[in-house]
């Protein structure tokens, strides 16, 4: 380390400070508290980092303090505005729904301010192009709401707009914050570059020791030694924690549900002891006084390994001489049998249409821009605090309590504001790692892992191989349907119990009176895999909505035409044998139709022979959270008049925020509150009741019924005989509680359709929640013939997720739906430990590959759900149900070639289009994952029943 002292003039007043000259810029100014500026990938790919130096915006992370002449002047996002006398793009990007999680606003809005100042009249492409040169890179939004953002900023700052206009843009009032687009409570600090998260808490936790993470840089292997002896003696370290230091059971403890899994999920370490079962495992914790010296440390830990036969797909770990992953359990699972009606053997002769097709997924990654980052530490009374990114503070707790040695009441977590998710911080490793460094220390202590190692430690959408069948009778009425699943469950059971999702969203939403389906769960040598968006229905769309689409064109109808048909009327059942709280499906077919003709005619007319034009269609959707649910929240009534929420909705940048706010100003409307006199106080299990996990769309429903249960109650507490209410004095004088607590249940056993109707995972009839969220998708795209790139040009979902809670988050979770599904269709990717570690090797999705304006929409039917707060159901999921069959559907309907297998990159798409040039028949490969008939029989041979 050369330590210099250096001279910038940053926002305009002069700084001198000390840094080492190997520093970058961005390490520089965080330093100096100017955490406004984040540092996401730290390799130059998606302008977290972006300020304004001399004049022209550059990325900070990569341009070293040795290239910095001094007096240079820096504009940080900490430079264009504050609370009361914000800039015209900080406003804009508030009232546009630019902030979601807002990790990327304050680099987004400095690359807007530098455009700006260039051009300060750009069109949409302009500014399109302006972040794509630049790689500003936003996971959450979908992009569209970035460049209406700049654009109002720049009229208002043209004076063609004011302030007041774009404030206008929001729609709510005093009276009116729910059903609107009211601006998100957690933005404005977000647009400031003032909110804290994991990195800049760490920035600012005086006297914390760093904590940098050993992994395992093999897939595979038994551990035999590990040696920290050089690493003990590197300046600055404190302490190296390995396994012998954790005071628990050093596991996840996240036991599987299902009767047919053989493995308990215990199997995951905190820190791996005697073996490492994937790149990226975490083997020791080194703690030292500075986040440089714990790095430089980790490189000197010598890890002794016996290599291990690594299995990088389910096929390789599905052979019959694989060697068991995890020793005494089968490497194959889990499995979850479906049967409904009569055996489709019988079926399928007597068809008079039947189509085959296989198709394999790949894992996802999230792709958040905020890498993971946390603090820990003990309480004078013993209680283990961690604060971290995670989906359930409570579900957290409850995971690592055996793990780490504790029990639960003595563990707090707390959520830090947190850069997105979309569903991987549900689990909670990272929790349990910060805690057994916190316990074996007790000390304060910090981490923030680089890109690449948050690529690898964390989970990932599953990858899949299915093999499908459908038949029809001669009126193209679907009579049967078979679909093999076999998903890769990486290394750890995590979560597994989502298995049941797979052969609950089989032939959904269609009415199929006869099925047969199996989904199994194996283990393999990768990522485990985890909650993403829609998690396994991805992989069931991927298949039946192909198979719609191949039986369509097998009798002759349209794809629309064909959907209509079959669909699910009034009454019927599921797939998964329940009745849905919503027939929506024949109204949102028909809410498309007309955006579904315009673009075929569109294709038609535009298509030439190199770039070929296509549309395509697909219906996705999923469940509602689970029956059986409970949520908990609290409302106070506090001196001022005011009112606290104190509430575990967990805002990973979906909107739990404005969700929690909007839903109690709408249910104590009585009391004539401003948004302003509600106060939130979110996240904490040291304060709040448990209100659940956020995921799997069930926060609205569950969160916002306990509200308006909490509500109810503290009105009635409050109100007088003559009708009007108390003031907290008088309810103090009356001896009357202030507080109370707001409880909701969900029934076990909702909609119970007749003498089938029986929870038997036997024969696969889950009880799952009759709310359902649907999208249908309509999607243009271009297939390049000479390169096999595919452009979507038009991409758009009418959806249906009950009343809209907020337009912004809603449209939030749209069209950044639509994002991830484009690159879940074309370009994301986790297999390779090397290449898919960044975002650009990982095929993210930037601004250009995602339509803009009109050519990218999202239609609300909003069908109120009768049983559910205010008629609002939920509804992330299913905007990236089923996007990506969309667009395959649509490179079918172009060019002649269909994309069985994600991702469908360019060379994957121009081998095709050659085969079929040259008359070369592409064979549908069927998997070879195990005797489908063979299993489905010898499972319904042998039920098994729960004991206890
Ligand atoms: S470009 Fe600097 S943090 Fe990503
Ligand atoms: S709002 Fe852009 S990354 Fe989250």
């Amino acid at each position: 380390m050369s330590v210099e002292r250096r001279v910038l003039v940053i926002n305009g007043v002069e700084r001198s400070f000390l840094c080492d000259s190997e520093d970058s810029l961005a390490e520089a100014i965080r330093n100096l508290g100017l955490t406004g500026t984040k540092i996401g990938c730290g390799a130059g790919q998606c302008g977290a980092c972006n300020v304004i130096l001399d004049g022209k915006l550059i990325r900070s992370c990569v341009r070293k303090m040795s290239k910095v002449k001094d007096h240079s002047s820096v504009i940080t996002i900490e430079g264009l505005g504050t609370a009361n006398n914000l800039h015209p793009l900080q406003l804009s990007w508030m009232v546009n729904g630019g902030v979601q999680c807002g990790f990327c606003s304050p680099g987004f809005i400095v690359s807007a301010k530098a455009l700006l100042d260039e051009n300060p009249k750009p069109t949409r492409s302009d500014v399109r192009d302006w972040f794509q040169k630049n790689r500003n890179a936003c996971r959450c939004t979908g992009y569209k709401q970035l460049v209406d953002a700049v654009m109002d900023a720049a009229a208002v700052m043209r004076g063609e707009k004011t302030m007041e206009d774009l404030m206008r843009k929001a729609g709510s009032s005093d009276e009116k914050v729910f059903n609107t687009r009211h601006i998100r409570p957690a933005a404005l600090g977000k647009v400031l570059g003032e909110t804290d998260f994991g990195d800049d808490i760490a920035v600012k936790a005086e006297g914390a020791w760093h904590l940098a993470p050993v992994t395992s840089d093999v897939a595979h292997a038994n551990i035999l030694n590990i040696d920290y002896s050089e690493a003990e003696k590197a300046p600055g370290v404190r302490q190296i924690i390995t396994a012998k230091d954790v005071k628990g059971m050093n596991r996840i403890t996240w036991p599987v549900s299902s009767i047919f899994s053989k493995a308990d999920g215990f199997e995951r370490p905190i820190l791996c002891d005697t073996k490492v079962f994937r790149y990226g495992d975490v083997i020791a914790l080194v703690a030292a006084d500075t986040r440089k010296q714990a790095r430089e440390a980790a490189k000197l830990v010598k890890v002794e390994y016996e290599l291990l036969l690594a299995y990088d797909t389910v096929l390789e770990a599905m052979a019959e001489d694989a060697q068991e992953i995890h020793p005494g359990i089968p490497n194959t699972f889990l499995y979850k049998p479906r049967y409904k009606g009569k055996d489709t053997r019988e079926i399928f002769p007597e068809a008079a249409y039947v189509v085959e097709g296989s198709s394999s997924t790949t894992m996802q990654p999230h792709m958040p821009i905020e890498p993971e980052s946390g603090q820990a530490f003990v309480d004078k009374d013993g209680t283990l605090t961690v604060m971290y990114k995670t989906h359930g503070v409570y579900t957290s707790k409850n995971l690592i309590a055996a793990g780490v040695g504790l029990e639960p009441d003595k563990i707090r977590i707390i959520l830090n504001p947190a850069g997105g998710t979309f569903g991987y911080a549900l689990s909670p490793g990272y929790a349990a790692l910060l805690g057994v460094a916190a316990l074996a220390t007790n000390h304060l202590v910090t981490m923030t892992m680089s890109y690449e190692e948050h690529q690898r430690y964390t989970g990932k959408r599953p990858s899949s191989y299915t093999n499908g069948r459908l038949a029809c009778d001669k009126d193209g009425k679907i009579i049967g349907q078979e679909l093999h699943m076999a998903f890769d469950k990486g290394c750890y059971t995590e979560l597994a119990d989502m298995a049941g999702k797979a052969i609950n969203f089989a032939g959904w939403p269609y009415n199929v009176p006869n099925i047969l389906n199996l989904s199994s769960y194996t283990f393999t040598n990768r990522a485990f895999t985890t909650a993403y968006r829609a998690p396994l229905a991805t992989d069931v769309f991927m298949n039946y909505e192909m198979l719609v689409d191949m039986m369509a064109e097998k009798i002759g109808m349209d794809p629309w035409d064909f959907r209509y048909k079959n669909v699910l009327r009034e009454g019927e059942i599921l797939p998964h044998g329940r009745k849905v709280a919503n027939y929506n499906y024949t109204k949102l077919l028909d809410l498309a139709k007309p955006k579904y003709e315009e673009l075929k005619k569109h294709a038609k007319e535009n298509s030439t022979p190199e770039k070929q034009l296509g549309v395509g269609i697909s219906i996705g959707g999923f469940t509602c959270g689970s029956v059986g649910d409970r949520a908990e929240i609290m409302l106070e009534l506090n001196p001022d008049g005011t009112v606290t929420n104190f509430c575990t909705w967990q805002d990973v940048g979906q909107g739990g925020d404005v969700g929690a706010l909007a839903f109690t100003h709408e249910a104590l409307r009585p009391l004539g509150l401003t948004p302003e006199q509600i106060r939130l106080v979110l996240s904490d299990t040291g304060q709040c009741p448990n209100a659940g996990y956020s995921a799997g769309s069930r926060s609205n429903i569950m969160c916002g019924s306990a509200t308006l249960d909490a509500a109810d109650k503290l009105l009635k507490a409050m109100k007088k005989e003559d009708g009007t209410y108390r003031t907290y004095d008088e309810m103090v004088k009356d001896g009357i509680p202030t507080k109370y607590l707001g409880v909701y249940e969900r029934d076990p056993n909702p909609f119970a359709s007749g003498p089938d109707d029986v929870f038997d995972e036997n024969i696969g009839y889950a009880v799952i929640a009759q709310e359902a969220s649907v999208g249908v998708f309509v999607t243009e795209v271009e297939v390049d013939v000479a390169t096999g790139k595919v452009r979507v040009l038009d991409m758009h979902v009418f959806s249906d997720i009950g009343t809209v809670v907020n337009y912004t988050s809603a449209d939030g979770q749209a069209y950044g739906g639509m994002q991830h599904s484009i690159g879940y269709a074309l370009s994301e990717d986790f297999r390779d430990m090397k290449k898919h570690v960044n975002l650009i090797g990982a095929g993210f999705t930037f601004i250009e590959s995602v339509p803009d304006g009109d050519h990218y929409t999202v239609t609300y039917l909003e069908e109120p759900r009768m049983d559910d707060p205010y008629g609002a159901g939920g509804g992330a999921e299913s905007f990236q149900s089923a996007g990506h069959i969309s667009i395959l559907n649509a490179v079918y309907n172009a060019s002649g070639v269909r994309m069985t297998e994600l991702p469908a990159t360019p060379d994957k798409v121009k081998k095709a289009l050659d085969d079929k040039a040259k008359g070369i028949k592409r064979k549908q490969e069927k998997y070879d994952i195990g005797d489908f008939y063979g299993i489905l029989d010898y499972l319904k041979a042998n039920p098994v029943y729960r004991t206890e």
